[in-house]
């Protein structure tokens, strides 16, 4: 069967079949099942736990949830700060343009959407410097017109939409940027990777930044990435991978276990959480692995970027 074809036949099941009763398989081919009976049969794994289909989501709500209001500080005491810098690479490598779209999946307390916005801002600010720099002999007039914040260059405003399963994690992010009052072009929205609460071709970009780990269906939530994406539109996740230095695995698998669930414990009063955060990044599939499962989902020119020797990547493909 051809990309083409394959697609528009999920199109098709999708819009004919309630979501709770098909299965796509990565292959393109579809089947309808009774969710009870496949759901309770099948299991996966939480962390290193072995469970039902039907519970992982509980389960990783129940884990952001719990997590929820130390969320921002226990990443910056986890990873030194460094998530900045994964965040602040991940912009420069998409650097998007103004009037793009962002929809940025498992957003969680909105660290992606706001750097987004910040990065397009700052990108216009630029532009506007260069464009004054250039006038031949202006007059002030024409010098503060350019520094009026209504451009009539900018064809449409960048809005970035953060969605995430989790209402607490969104309720204490959309918290944060309102009271420093920095909320303008973000929206927040409770939906489902593996059933986005969008129209087809919608977004420019979608990102997922450690998010895609904690899903029970993968393939089904790169199937949803691709239909909500307009046609050229830009796949991008952040997520901890593979090391690949043998010596820095070692080091990083000792810090993981035995200080994360800790610093969870001091910080959060949450250990077992915390345990699962590390657990979760060793069951995830490693670099080239998930490089497939993006092309099967129908992405062309897929690619990824290792960072921190591996700790994470980010891989890239676009909707033809
Ligand atoms: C580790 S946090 C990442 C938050 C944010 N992207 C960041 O980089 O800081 C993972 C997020 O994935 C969300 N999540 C888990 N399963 C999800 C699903 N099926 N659909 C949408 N969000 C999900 C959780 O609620 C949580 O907010």
């Amino acid at each position: 069967m051809s990309v083409t074809m394959a697609v528009s036949m999920r199109s098709l099941v999708r819009r004919v079949i309630p979501l709770s009763h098909r299965h796509i398989n990565v292959s393109g081919r579809t089947s309808c099942r009774c969710l009870s009976d496949a759901a309770a049969d099948r299991s996966t794994h939480f962390g290193f736990e072995t469970v039902p289909e039907a519970e992982k989501a509980k389960r990783v709500y129940k884990v952001f949830e719990n997590v929820a209001q130390k969320y921002d500080v226990m990443n910056d005491a986890m990873s030194l700060g460094i998530h900045r810098l994964w965040k602040d690479t991940l912009l420069h490598v998409m650097n998007p343009q103004s009037g793009a779209q962002l929809l940025d999946v498992a957003g969680g307390t909105g660290d992606i959407s706001f750097r987004f916005l910040e990065y397009v801002r700052s990108q216009q600010e630029r532009q506007k410097r260069r464009a004054v720099r250039t006038m031949q002999t202006p007059s002030w007039q024409e010098i503060s017109n350019s520094y009026s914040t209504e451009d009539k260059d900018v064809p449409q405003e960048s809005r970035a939409v953060v969605c995430d399963i989790n209402k607490e994690m969104l309720r204490v992010g959309k918290q944060k940027y309102e009271s420093a009052g920095v909320s303008a072009g973000l929206s927040w929205v409770v939906g489902d990777a593996e059933e986005l609460p969008f129209d087809d071709d919608q977004f420019d970009i979608y990102t997922i930044a450690f998010g895609i780990r904690n899903v029970t269906h993968i393939d089904q939530a790169l199937q949803e990435a691709l239909r909500v994406l307009k046609p050229g539109g830009r796949f991008m996740c952040l997520e901890f991978s593979k090391v690949t230095n043998p010596v820095l695995a070692r080091l990083y698998d000792a810090y993981s276990f035995q200080m994360i669930p800790v610093l969870g414990e001091v910080i959060a009063g949450d250990w077992k959480s915390y345990q699962y955060l590390v657990e979760s990044i060793r069951k995830f599939p490693n670099q080239e692995e998930f490089k497939s499962m993006i092309e099967d989902a129908g992405f062309y020119c897929v690619q990824y970027y290792n960072f921190t020797g591996g700790v994470v990547a980010i891989h890239s493909g676009f909707k033809l």
